[in-house]
């Protein structure tokens, strides 16, 4: 049986639930389609089940993409405020835990609740369980499932990127945006723990452990947690710089952010008889104190240690090089880097700019977030920019 909407939203995750609102809010005739039993899974599980669904202070800087100007449109026209303030309009209490991170108070489910009573608003039809055959494209465009076949002059992209495929996620967007010739920048886990091979193995045995520090990789640096796991690094520092890691590439942590590179060497004049070991346990978790005291060969008292030595260890712990043999792959990863070529689409719209109503949103374009709620912002954002564009 062949439905004719206005526009056909494939996926019902973040982006495409408030692109469908939007249209339909407009009086646009839209069918949602997706692929999952039920619709917003990963809003579901985000932010350890409250859902980090925004950013206060979300800006272009917070995100990666190919053209870090391309983002700049749509989050200045819809904001972490106007998206307050719909949280607000349904009662949903909420808190800042940290760092301009908004979480609900409750749970979840009230975001995803929240966003099918928009659809609902604009009588959008949602439909689960759609398994999509084949996409055509000629005067418009015809979606074909195992139920039946839909067609639309408007076919908006919002199906996520490959992150954590035992959710279900999959490359589908990269295929379809390839089937009607638009570019693909490579795809690439981001917000995903880093590992560790060779001799740096030996940070494996203090797993568990944590310390706050300053994680670099590029030119980006983010002062947060970094943890010690039995595969190598994760906690929200290293997360947060993963994105920017390229294979082969150093990851720089500085351990003491709060020292200078001559601290050992002051403290050597003002205490020589203090031991190095305790000195370092007083800044830093014991077992991790212990560990890179024992990889820069630094034992007994400062006074007995010569300056050079002290400095080097110093200049070591605000500049150590991990050299990560590679990540937990999308299989751990927050997000993907990379997606649909922002070059192939309008900042205001999303529209595809050689493809007349197809649109590209959230997650499946290459515009990747920082942790911390700005995932959320960008499907928020561009999933209002093309629902009111369509
Ligand atoms: P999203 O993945 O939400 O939706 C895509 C939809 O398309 C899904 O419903 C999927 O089933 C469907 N689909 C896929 N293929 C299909 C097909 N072939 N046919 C039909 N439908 C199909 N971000 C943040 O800002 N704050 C947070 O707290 C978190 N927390 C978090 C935790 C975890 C564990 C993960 C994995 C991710 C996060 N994120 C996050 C990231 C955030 O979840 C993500 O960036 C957004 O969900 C992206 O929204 P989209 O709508 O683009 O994709």
């Amino acid at each position: 049986m062949e439905h004719s909407y206005d526009a056909i939203v494939l996926g019902a995750g973040a982006a495409g639930l408030m692109c469908a609102a939007r249209a339909g809010q407009r009086g646009k005739r839209v069918v949602v389609l997706e692929r999952a039993e039920k619709p917003g899974k990963k809003i579901l599980i985000s932010g350890g089940g409250r859902c980090n669904f925004t950013n206060i202070g979300a800006g272009p800087a917070n995100y990666l993409s190919s053209n870090p100007h391309f983002a700049k449109s749509a989050l200045a026209r819809y904001t972490s405020r106007d998206f307050l303030e719909l949280v607000e309009s349904y009662g949903i209490a909420w808190h800042e835990k940290t760092l301009g991170q908004l979480f609900c108070d409750g749970s979840a489910k009230q975001i995803v609740a929240m966003l099918l009573e928009e659809c609902a608003k604009g009588d959008v039809t949602l439909r689960c369980g759609e398994e999509i055959a084949s996409v055509e494209h000629g005067e418009g465009f015809t979606v074909t499932t195992q139920t039946g076949t839909y067609s639309a002059p408007a076919l908006v992209i919002a199906t996520g990127g490959p992150s954590i495929p035992k959710m279900g996620a999959t490359g589908f967007a990269y295929d379809l945006a390839r089937q009607f010739g638009l570019k693909v920048v490579e795809p690439r886990p981001a917000l995903v723990p880093l590992t560790l091979g060779g001799e740096e193995v030996l940070f494996r045995d203090i797993s568990g452990v944590s310390a706050p520090v300053v994680a670099k990789a590029g030119k980006a640096a983010f002062p947060e947690a970094a943890l010690f796991t039995h595969r190598g690094l994760s906690g929200p520092a290293i997360l947060q710089a993963s994105s920017y890691w390229r294979p082969g590439e150093p990851l720089l942590v500085d351990f003491l952010p709060d020292e200078t590179a001559e601290w050992l060497l002051d403290a050597k004049r003002g205490s020589p008889r203090t031991a190095i070991k305790s000195l370092l346990r007083d800044r830093l978790p014991a077992r991790l104190a212990d560990i890179l005291a024992e990889k820069l060969g630094l034992d007994g008292d400062l006074g007995s240690l010569p300056d050079k030595k002290l400095r080097a260890g110093g200049e070591r712990l605000k500049r150590w090089e991990f050299r990560p043999n590679g990540t937990e792959g999308f299989a751990k990863a927050e997000v993907t880097v990379g997606g649909i070529a922002t070059a192939e689409l309008s900042s205001k719209t999303m529209e595809a700019k050689r493809i007349p109503g197809l649109c590209a949103i959230g997650e499946a374009v290459d515009v990747t977030g920082w942790l911390g709620g700005y995932n959320f912002q960008w499907a928020w954002a561009s999933g209002v920019a093309a629902g009111d564009a369509l």
